[in-house]
């Protein structure tokens, strides 16, 4: 499973009817998700005239298709729709990253998900605060992974939210899953300081600070929603 199936098995499973992509570069997610509206909000989209024509023939869904070139903060300060599912995958800096988990959060539907994409970074030049993948790859250690520092925004919500279902399926750089819906059984320590947490602390301590779901968990968590 990665990040597309994990959305649509959420999407199917409940019916939804509008999802809302941040960050969608040449949209290799955003282009396979099957839903009736469908939302996609980045400053650079990456995607000529040809290729979304050729989506709209391979799946029929696009043809729909709403694109908002701007930043996430400029989409959600004007914008007035709400989403059933919404997909974080924009900038990944701490800041940024945990800035769109909490703007998605007044824009969601009742019984809805935000699912954050890269929140299990697999060394620690991977899991940069950086801005770009240019500077992530000045890090001696670089091997062609970057998924920033939104482990920091999961650890931050859990910190801030104890009460709200939150998650990271371990596949796909790890897929967050935030249910606001749904009560959380697992809460962590505000004393765990998140300036003064490298990715050492996250590399020991992966499982409990992260909450962190095998993809078993997460399909016998999706039968039971279908029961
Ligand atoms: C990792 S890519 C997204 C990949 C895509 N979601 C997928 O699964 O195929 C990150 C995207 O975030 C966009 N981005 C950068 N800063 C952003 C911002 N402030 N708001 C929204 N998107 C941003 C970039 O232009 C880039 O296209």
């Amino acid at each position: 499973m990665d990040r597309i199936s994990i959305i649509q098995s959420l999407i199917n499973a409940n019916n939804y009817s509008s999802y809302l992509e941040i960050g969608v570069n040449r949209g290799y997610c955003f282009f396979n998700i099957k839903c009736k509206n469908k939302t996609g909000v980045d400053p650079r989209f990456e995607i000529p005239l040809w290729r979304k024509w050729l989506y709209i023939f391979k799946n029929t869904c696009n043809i729909n298709n709403n694109y908002i070139e701007k930043t996430s903060d400029d989409f959600f300060k004007a914008n007035k729709n709400s989403f059933d599912i919404i997909l974080v995958d924009g900038l990944h800096t701490f800041q940024q990253s945990y800035k769109d988990i909490i703007n998605s959060m007044q824009v969601l539907n009742q019984n809805g998900y935000i699912l954050i994409h890269d929140c299990s970074p697999i060394s620690a030049a991977s899991a940069q605060d950086v801005e770009s993948i240019n500077e992530a790859k000045k890090h001696p250690e670089y091997e062609g992974d970057w998924s920033g520092a939104v482990w920091k925004s999961i650890i931050k919500f859990r910190q801030e939210y104890p009460n709200i279902f939150t998650a990271v399926i371990d596949t796909d750089h790890g897929v967050g899953i935030i249910a606001p819906h749904m009560k959380s059984t697992k809460q962590l320590s505000k004393n765990i300081l998140l300036d003064q947490l490298h990715y050492s602390d996250l590399e020991n301590n992966r499982k409990e600070l992260l909450n962190l779901m095998s993809i078993q968990e997460y399909q016998s968590y999706l039968n039971h929603l279908g029961q």
